[in-house]
């Protein structure tokens, strides 16, 4: 019998050194496997005297018991080992923004969004907000369009069930309670524009239930019919990027502005599409005025102190002039393939002054 102490050595030695698994279930197969060489000299402890087996019984199966251990723990350490270059040469960070591609697109309505709001804080307004549950007093009462208005029913409005004292919320039929919200909520002098969702009970190829407005609003003293022409003038001509936009303003009724007109822009329908700033047509684009003095002392201002000018338009509307969108519903249809066609680069900034937008595939 060799000196099991040098071999037992030895052996854990090269288990230690190894550094490969296959190398390792090698070592084992050679040594403890079925013809190992451990397992070879146990089979040999049968042709010994007895005195000899007492003595090397026990100190090989110690050593085969040593060599397995040591193989197990080799073994576990190994796979760590292999599992850490894994992890390591898997790593991903995921603090790394995913490619543009995959972030969607800027649907046009914000976009739009931007861009008024760009226009107009550019010029010192600022932006105002309202709720879209709004209360009767604010959509119509207080803006001069009491009980029994004819202007009521011109509204399609969607009312909410009565509440306990018997009243009716209603989704807002325009931005023009953010007038009278914004005027009850400070002194004067105020210049706000208010963007946001609106609601009519109507549906067709130009209209949708849900819709968006924006709403402007300057009460100061001296505000006279000069400033709104042109906040309006100055408005198109930046949004629509023409020097020279061709703007009328029609005589129309709002009972809360009082002189009312309509706005509108000069056009050509050429084959099928809408070119602004060319030809002889006209397409309205808002509703304006001078705020009724009924809507100041609704919301006691006096209207020899103080006076101003409103607007609402259509944002939608304004989106589907600017980029040839032809149907109002698919606006709001969620169809991939539409938002891809005109929305607008996820990372792109909106805005007009860089001149960096663009409709997606136009
Ligand atoms: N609120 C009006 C509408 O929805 C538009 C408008 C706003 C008209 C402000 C005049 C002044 O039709």
């Amino acid at each position: 019998m060799e000196d099991l102490q040098k071999l037992e050595t030895a052996i854990i030695a090269e288990i230690t050194a190894c550094d490969d698994l296959s190398r390792l279930e090698d070592i084992r197969v050679a040594e403890v496997g079925k013809k190992g060489r451990v397992s070879l000299m146990m089979r040999e402890i049968g042709k010994m005297s007895p005195e000899e087996k007492k003595n090397f019984g026990p100190k090989l199966n110690a050593l085969k018991n040593k060599i397995n251990n040591a193989i197990a723990d080799h073994k576990t350490e190994l796979e760590a080992q292999a599992l850490n270059l894994r992890l390591l040469s898997e790593h991903i960070d995921i603090t790394l923004p995913s490619p543009p591609e995959n972030l969607g697109s800027i649907h046009p309505i914000s976009q739009v969004m931007d861009e008024v709001a760009e226009i107009f804080t550019e010029i010192g307004f600022s932006i105002a907000e309202g709720p879209e549950i709004e209360e009767d007093f604010y959509n119509f009462t207080a803006l001069n369009i009491p009980e029994e208005h004819p202007a009521r029913q011109m509204h399609d409005t969607f009312y909410l069930p009565e509440d306990k004292d018997g009243k009716r919320k209603l989704l807002r039929t325009h931005t023009s309670p953010v007038q009278i919200r914004t005027m009850m909520s400070g002194p004067p002098p105020y210049r706000i524009i208010a963007p946001g969702r609106t609601y009519r009970c109507d549906s067709d190829a130009t209209h949708t239930p849900m819709f968006h407005q924006v709403e402007a609003l300057v009460i100061d003293k001296d505000i006279h019919m000069g400033h709104l022409k042109w906040c309006i003038e100055e408005f198109c001509r930046k949004f629509f990027e023409l020097d020279n936009v061709k703007i009328r303003f029609r005589p129309s009724y709002f009972p809360f502005t009082e002189p009312s007109a309509e706005v509108d822009i000069g056009c050509a329908f050429k084959d099928g599409e809408i070119l602004i700033g060319e030809g002889d047509d006209w397409l309205e684009i808002m509703g304006c005025g001078m705020v009724n003095a009924r809507v100041l002392e609704n919301v006691n201002l006096d209207p020899g102190e103080y006076q101003g000018f409103a607007f609402g338009m259509g944002l939608d509307r304004i989106a589907m002039l600017k980029w040839g969108i032809p149907d109002l519903r698919e606006f709001f249809a969620a169809d991939l393939r539409w938002l891809k066609h005109y929305g607008f680069a996820a990372l792109d900034i909106p805005s007009l002054s860089t001149q960096n937008h663009k409709a997606g595939g136009k």
